[in-house]
């Protein structure tokens, strides 16, 4: 019988989907709604200390299984989110996702979130492409360390998160990864959407902000989000787990994530497209896919990628 119940930072959940931060939660009743379609748990949209309305429209382009938004992060407020998430039974379950503006925000930040007795997971965004004059606090190493340095200050050890950029380069799989061993995080999850891409509907860019601008998200993100989730499970100390997050349209794709090492994984632009049924359609395909291979939980393919070796014969390719 094939189970898709999971474990993540000391937590058990019945299965290892969620929503992606800035997907169907930025407001009170869209967390309801994640909560009543039976998602493991869910996320909140990336908080700001104050409220912010965002980049000007258009902001978000559905194309295909594929997306381009540069919504700026636009969002309620940490008070907004805290309010929700404390009320919430099962709240030590949940992720609690914040976007420092500037560094001098995140302990302000972290007050708040502490005076609110708030027992779950806390993700710090450093990754959001798409704030006018911000770059992404992810591809600056220096000011990564300096917020992880802080963040263990202000935050219980294991109970705190970041989510990252992709990333491209061995040297800087590396070097994040030696930054985020150095701390007691519960989590990394990759990948935020890949930033700052372009689509063209007709002549025009699809977008407005930044020119036509924005993090792409869907399926064909996946194989960056794959490498980066793979690469993350090779380097990290083996208590920090991965939330793979990137190009997830269905059972096969979450299949591959967690292939790579992902305990838990975030849909993005799959529920945006197709609304929260997409939960019991997924958690169906999945199972389906395990059952295919023999698995019957999570853990006997968690991590568990195979490399082919060389000469190897892979049915169906070309080269
Ligand atoms: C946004 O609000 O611009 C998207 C959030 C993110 O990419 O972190």
């Amino acid at each position: 019988m094939v189970q898709l119940n999971t474990e993540f930072a000391g937590r058990t959940y019945h299965s290892p989907f969620m929503n992606a931060s800035g997907v169907h939660c930025g407001l009170h009743k869209l967390l309801d709604d994640l909560v009543g379609a039976e998602a493991a748990t869910y996320v909140t949209k990336s908080a700001t200390v104050e409220k912010r309305s965002g980049n000007p429209d258009p902001r978000y382009y559905n194309s295909d299984q594929n997306s381009l938004n540069s919504m700026g992060l636009p969002n309620e407020g940490v008070e907004y989110y805290l309010d929700y998430v404390t009320k919430d039974p099962h709240s030590k379950n949940r992720l609690f996702s914040i976007s420092p503006m500037t560094f001098y925000d995140l302990p302000i930040l972290a007050e708040k979130i502490n005076a609110s007795g708030f027992d779950g997971l806390i993700e710090i965004n450093l990754s959001c492409p798409n704030v006018v004059g911000k770059p992404q606090i992810g591809y600056d190493f220096e000011q990564m360390a300096a917020y992880l340095k802080a963040a263990n200050e202000l935050f219980e050890p294991h109970t705190y998160g970041v989510k990252l950029p992709p990333y491209f380069d061995f040297a800087h799989f590396d070097t994040v990864a030696e930054i985020l061993n150095r701390y007691p995080i519960a989590f990394v999850n990759s990948i935020n959407s890949v930033g700052n891409a372009l689509m063209i509907h007709e002549q025009q860019t699809a977008i407005f902000p930044k020119h036509g601008h924005g993090g792409l998200g869907g399926a064909f993100i996946k194989p960056i989000a794959l490498s980066n989730v793979h690469a993350f499970h090779q380097r990290l100390n083996a208590n920090i787990e991965i939330i793979g997050t990137g190009g997830i349209t269905n059972g096969r794709d979450a299949f591959e994530h967690i292939l790579c090492g992902a305990s838990m994984v975030q849909l993005g632009t799959v529920l945006a497209q197709k609304g929260t049924g997409i939960f019991k359609i997924i958690e169906n395909e999945l199972k389906a896919e395990m059952a295919k291979y023999g698995y019957e939980s999570i853990d006997d393919f968690k991590g568990k990628l195979q490399y082919i070796q060389e000469n190897d014969a892979i049915s169906g390719a070309s080269h």
